[in-house]
């Protein structure tokens, strides 16, 4: 086929395309695009707006803090102890939307400076910040759009049958990030040791750092404990008061979402958390008790995993009471 029959074609394509009425499927597509575009307006207007709401981008103190954040993750490139923070990395985790979610818990106070990278995911970005009241913070920002989906979305997007996924992503991560945040609560709640979780909003949570002003506290996966046993006992006791009183699995109870802090396990990444009333709630408690009697044994402590389900079934935590969270 000739160059000219593929112009030919394309051109013939479009004429036709465009003679014809907007189908429904298209419609979502539309929709989409004109979120966008209205995302996008309200935005820039913003930039130039009287009440000028998007000033704080200007302002000395953001401005410096987008140039610390950016010079954090691209200067240290191949030298410092961040290397695997490249141009791209700061292009997917700071978006637009992002960016405009960070304004908005700097404003209410929840952030106050974002320092540098802790960890990277391959969902999230964890990293170490300040509040406005001088609390040290951790905030995971999700990424709208990871490698994964980019790569994916390339060949679903133009396909009629499937529009309006770009934006459906998103509302999913934000569905994700406000799980983790009501989970970490609930857990809180019951006085379970995990990081206090202190805001979120879209695709960012902010929760208490867990850590020296250095470095995260190491993962269970990477201490030798001196007392296996009591944190295999706290352990269990977690897991119980979990599934007996706030009714929720965490689903993926490893040494690598475990940290080892002043002496006592604190427990993390709760996203994927479930009510126990989910289908598969059952099977994944048995696999997260399976994990600790994994790590109780290589750690020296006896412990089946009948005896380790029996204990977090059985165990006696009604004398609980349930706290009341600062912001109910
Ligand atoms: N509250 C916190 N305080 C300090 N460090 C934290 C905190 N939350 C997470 N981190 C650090 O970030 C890392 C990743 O966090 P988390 O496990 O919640 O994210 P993730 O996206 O599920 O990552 P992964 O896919 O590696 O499990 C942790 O291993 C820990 O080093
Ligand atoms: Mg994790």
């Amino acid at each position: 086929m000739h160059h000219d029959d593929w112009d030919e074609l394309g051109s013939r394509q479009k004429k036709k395309r465009r003679s014809k009425r907007p189908s429904h499927r298209n419609k979502e597509a539309e929709l989409d695009d004109e979120f966008q575009r209205d995302e996008e307006t309200k935005f820039l207007k913003g930039l130039t707006d009287k009440n000028r709401q998007f000033d704080w981008m200007k302002e000395d103190r953001y401005n410096r803090m987008f140039r610390d954040i950016e010079s954090n993750l691209q200067g240290a490139l191949g030298t410092g102890s961040y290397d695997w923070v490249d141009r791209r990395v700061f292009d997917q985790v700071f978006d637009r939307l992002t960016l405009m979610a960070l304004y908005k818990l700097m404003k209410s106070g929840i952030i106050d400076t974002l320092d540098f990278p802790v960890a990277r995911g391959k969902e999230a970005h964890v990293f170490h910040g300040t509040s406005l009241d001088g609390q040290t913070v951790a905030v995971k920002i999700f990424h709208t759009s990871n490698a994964v989906f980019k790569n994916l979305i390339q060949y679903i997007e133009g396909d009629p049958r499937f529009t309006g996924l770009r934006r459906k992503h998103r509302d999913l991560v934000e569905v994700w990030v406000r799980k983790e945040f009501r989970n970490l609560n609930r857990l809180s709640r019951w006085g379970l040791n995990v990081p206090k979780a202190l805001g979120v909003h879209k695709n960012v949570l902010v929760m208490e750092y867990i850590g020296t002003p250095e470095a995260p506290s190491p993962k269970l996966r990477e201490v030798s404990v001196d007392d296996a046993n009591f944190v295999v006992e706290d352990l269990l006791k977690f897991l119980a008061v979990s599934w007996q009183r706030a009714r929720l699995v965490h689903g993926d109870f490893s040494p690598y979402n475990i940290l080892w802090h002043e002496g006592r396990a604190c427990v993390i990444d709760v996203g994927q958390g479930v009510v126990d009333s989910h289908p598969k709630a059952q099977e994944f408690l048995v696999r997260d008790v399976t994990r600790l009697v994994e790590w109780a044994n290589k750690n020296g402590v006896e412990l089946t995993l009948a005896e380790a389900m029996f204990d977090v079934l059985n165990m006696d935590v009604s004398e609980l009471e349930q706290m009341p969270l600062e912001e109910d």
